[in-house]
């Protein structure tokens, strides 16, 4: 049985004078998406641990902390202790890797290991069992508002098919570009778990549009 698609509103698209009311609503969410940019691995700079402290404060969804930033090594216990739940780190950003990801089970919270547009499947085939989640994005990370790059659909239905061959239960996530009229043929190639920034906050009703994402993203992957 395929399991329900998550929804991940990212609030890189909310406004951030309000971010506690932005962050209540959108309850209905399976996680908060956080962008965490440091000015240097990607041209943007954004929040630090004490916003995500603050976030967490206002929600009990679980917490999806991508940071894009350079020596995660020295920042992860730091946003475990602001109350992430997961915590990805991009593997163009992580020498090592696999030490990087064991450092975040250590901390008792689940590992994602997060893929740019153009870094291979194959960078992450032997780190792929130590993980909860693989990120593929679908955009050059730095700024929300882009538009979905079409080769990442190959790559997410490549590796659904390496996580279904090799039995293991790692979520495929997909960020950037994706909104309502995208999301099926990006869970049809294989995605359960879906960021969308202004496809979320740059519409009227924010819990019916994540009610309506997660709709069609389970009926494509029926
Ligand atoms: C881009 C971020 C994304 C971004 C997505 O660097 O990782 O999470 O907020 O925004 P949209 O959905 O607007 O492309
Ligand atoms: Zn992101």
């Amino acid at each position: 049985m395929t399991r329900r698609t998550k929804i991940a509103p990212s609030i890189l698209s909310a406004d951030f004078g309000r971010l506690a009311d932005e962050v209540r609503a959108i309850g209905n969410a399976d996680y908060v998406h956080v962008d965490v940019m440091d000015g240097h691995f990607v041209p943007n700079l954004t929040i630090g641990p004490i916003v995500v402290e603050a976030v967490r404060r206002v929600t009990t969804l679980p917490l999806d902390v991508h940071l894009m930033i350079e020596d995660a090594d020295r920042w992860v216990a730091a946003y475990a202790k602001a109350g992430a739940d997961l915590i990805g780190v991009h593997v163009e950003a992580c020498p090592h890797l696999h030490r990087t990801l064991a450092q975040i089970k250590e901390l008792g919270k689940r590992p994602c290991v997060v893929l740019n547009p153009a870094t291979p499947l194959e960078s992450i085939e032997y780190v792929l069992a130590d993980v909860a989640q693989v990120l593929v994005m679908s955009v050059n990370p730095g700024f929300g508002g882009q538009s979905f790059i079409g080769s990442a659909l190959d790559k997410i239905r490549r590796l659904r098919k390496m996580i279904d061959e090799r039995g293991l239960t790692v979520d495929i996530e997909v960020d950037g570009g994706v909104k309502l009229d995208n999301i099926a043929e990006v869970c049809a190639a294989g995605a359960d778990v879906i960021v969308s920034g202004s496809g979320v906050f740059g519409t009227a009703d924010y819990a019916a549009t994540i009610d309506e994402l997660r709709r069609r993203g389970d009926r494509a992957r029926a």
